[in-house]
């Protein structure tokens, strides 16, 4: 079975992380959405609202898991026996920091990178945008998935 890790904080998902794990999965048997667990990063949403929330938008999509990992991503890929890490590619700006991490999760392990050019559509999206937006009131329907949208609201609404 061909698996591949879409790694990340999805501090919330978005639906420019949701068009990436489709995407990967139309071509891989597998795909792994593999939430980050740090410590060291505040975040909006416990890991575990994180993975609900995941779960609930991969659904539709029965080749598509969900996990947890802590520390090196290639530990991970090499304890689940995933030879390969997907992920978005949005502009060039961020290509410099993705490309130094992807060479070195090559360097370490062999794991390969492959990157999916983001859709247009969700190309300046970014979960901390979505966070700023909603806690000033702005309207992020179409951006995140409307169980997302919901959750946010309640969460951040109240904060500003
Ligand atoms: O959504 P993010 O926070 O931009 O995702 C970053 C992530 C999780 C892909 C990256 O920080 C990562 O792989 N962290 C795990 C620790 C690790 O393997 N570090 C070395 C990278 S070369």
């Amino acid at each position: 079975m061909r698996k591949a890790v879409c790694p990340g904080s999805f501090d919330p998902v978005t639906n420019g992380h949701l068009d990436v794990f489709v995407r990967a999965s139309e071509i891989f048997d597998q795909v792994v959405v593999g939430v980050l667990i740090n410590k060291t990063k505040s975040s909006l949403f416990t890991v575990d609202e994180r993975i609900d929330m995941l779960r609930e938008v991969v659904a539709p999509y029965p080749n598509v898991v969900v996990d947890s990992f802590h520390g090196l991503l290639v530990d991970y890929c090499r304890e689940n026996d995933i030879p390969a890490i997907v992920k978005g590619l949005r502009a060039v700006s961020d290509f410099d920091y993705e490309l130094q991490m992807a060479q070195m999760n090559h360097r370490l392990a062999k794991v390969e990178t492959l990157f999916i050019s983001t859709n247009p559509l969700y190309s300046f999206l970014s979960s901390s945008l979505i966070k700023e937006i909603v806690t000033y009131g702005g309207d992020v329907t179409g951006l995140v998935p409307d169980s997302v949208r919901g959750l946010l609201t309640e969460r951040l609404q109240g904060a500003n």
